[in-house]
């Protein structure tokens, strides 16, 4: 009888690619995946909640503009930068298709993708106190929400969040901005220079032996069912998620805007640096919305830490993570050291994901310094893993699609890194 419970408990590790769990570079197709028409009805998400999410990053679109004018005019959004011909060769490896960077490095204000849910996910908790407390009166510019009244409100509450770093520091930013107390659950080996710019900001950070996923646990106990404290719970959390969706309409209209085509024969190809999946679920569920069948998300991860995969081709009937098919979650990628992914994510990007491609540390470093050097753009190891793997990836499209295709690749964090953090990583490459 307890032999039958443990085979029923037990994840289907023989389902995850024996490279995988000897921490090779991998590209695992997605075989779950299906058309989009006969998934996303059956999700428990759809366009509606993206559209919500839309409206309340332009009700506060007054607000970003009055607390950061030098960096925003209404929308935190990045620019879509189109490479140079020889580097996109180089990138896709000869395979043909143009290359372009959803560029999040540079994300205005935190410089990190995590702004797009942290920030969001904020900001709809700060609506939420406000509206209770009776301080939305029809018409009222969204702008007030850095007046006294609401900052006095602001400052009788806490955020708490566990984050590798980036994370914590968007939601620590924008609490911090408004008047909130903040508290950051981190591991004790995150980078260093992410604790001490979380402190800068006011904001308390809280140390746990254990990796992220033990920070988060820990944070998740410390704060549920308490009145005045809201948890942003980057494993399981919608309003994250939505934050992240709406990514993909500035990807559309900056698509459109350029002239470049989406469709049957013009796949578009995101390639989305993975940790615990929210940011690059987020965005890929947004854009499965939006193109269909015609946008393949690609999610990329380190090879010590490849979560997303582990999960999906182990199946959904319980949580794995990486730690049970022997691999350590030890990477220079600190935004991607994520043993478990959400199953949040998992579960609703399931059919949704066209294939997840592991990296190696030392081709993240590579592809850090040739991005530096031959298109001036600044990364963290973590964002430059979209490089890393497209053009691995792009030898897998039928050959007779190649030369239409656009890849996207989003690079997620890097513009705020210090001069020696940076020249360090450089100094790898
Ligand atoms: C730079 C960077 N890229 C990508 C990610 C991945 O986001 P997620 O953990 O939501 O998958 C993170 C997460 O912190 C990050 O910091």
């Amino acid at each position: 009888m307890a032999g039958i419970v443990e085979m029923q408990n037990s994840p289907r590790v023989d389902r995850i690619p024996v490279a995988v769990k000897q921490a090779c570079p991998t590209i695992w197709i997605n075989p779950a995946v299906a058309d989009s028409a006969s998934v996303l009805p059956d999700l428990a998400l759809g366009k509606a909640d993206v559209d919500g999410a839309v409206a309340r990053w332009q009700r506060f679109a007054p607000l970003l503009t009055r607390l950061f004018p030098e960096e925003v005019s209404g929308r935190i959004d990045s620019p879509l930068i189109p490479l140079a011909a020889g580097l996109s060769d180089t990138i896709l490896c000869g395979a043909g298709g143009r290359v372009l960077v959803k560029a999040d490095h540079a994300l205005p204000v935190t410089g990190c993708i995590k702004a797009r849910g942290g920030v969001y996910e904020v900001l709809a908790y700060a609506e939420a106190l406000a509206a209770q407390a009776g301080l939305l009166a029809e018409g009222r510019s969204y702008a007030a929400f850095a007046d006294p009244e609401f900052r006095d409100l602001f400052g009788r509450h806490i955020i708490a969040v566990g984050s590798t770093g980036n994370l914590g520091f968007s939601v620590g930013l924008m609490g911090r901005a408004l008047g909130f107390a903040v508290e950051v659950h981190m591991s004790h080996d995150a980078k260093a220079w992410k604790k001490e710019r979380l402190r800068e900001l006011g904001a308390r950070v809280v140390e746990h032996r254990g990796d992220y996923g033990a920070a988060v646990a820990a944070a998740r106990n410390a704060y549920s069912g308490r009145g005045n404290a809201h948890f942003v719970d980057d494993e399981d959390s919608v309003e994250l998620f939505l934050g992240y969706a709406a990514a993909a309409l500035d990807l559309e209209r900056q698509l459109a805007a350029a002239g470049i085509p989406v469709g049957p024969v013009h796949p578009l190809f995101v390639h989305l640096p993975c940790g615990v999946g929210g940011a690059p679920g987020g965005v890929a569920f947004g854009l499965k919305l939006l193109f269909g069948d015609s946008v393949h998300p690609v999610f990329v991860e380190p090879v010590a830490s490849p979560c997303m995969l582990v999960q999906l081709a182990a199946g959904l009937e319980r949580p794995v993570s990486v730690y049970d098919v022997g691999l350590d979650n030890r990477t220079a990628a600190d935004g991607l050291a994520v043993a478990s992914a959400s199953m949040l994510v998992a579960r609703t990007l399931e059919k949704l994901v066209r294939a997840v491609v592991t990296v190696p540390d030392d081709a993240l470093y590579r592809w850090l310094k040739i991005l530096w050097t031959e298109a001036g753009i600044r990364l963290e190891p973590s964002a430059a893993a979209g490089f890393a793997a497209a053009g691995r990836f792009a030898q897998t499209i039928p050959a007779e699609t190649r030369a239409a295709a656009t890849h996207v690749i989003w690079t997620t964090g890097g513009a705020h890194l210090p001069a020696e953090e940076f020249e360090a990583a450089l100094a790898r490459g």
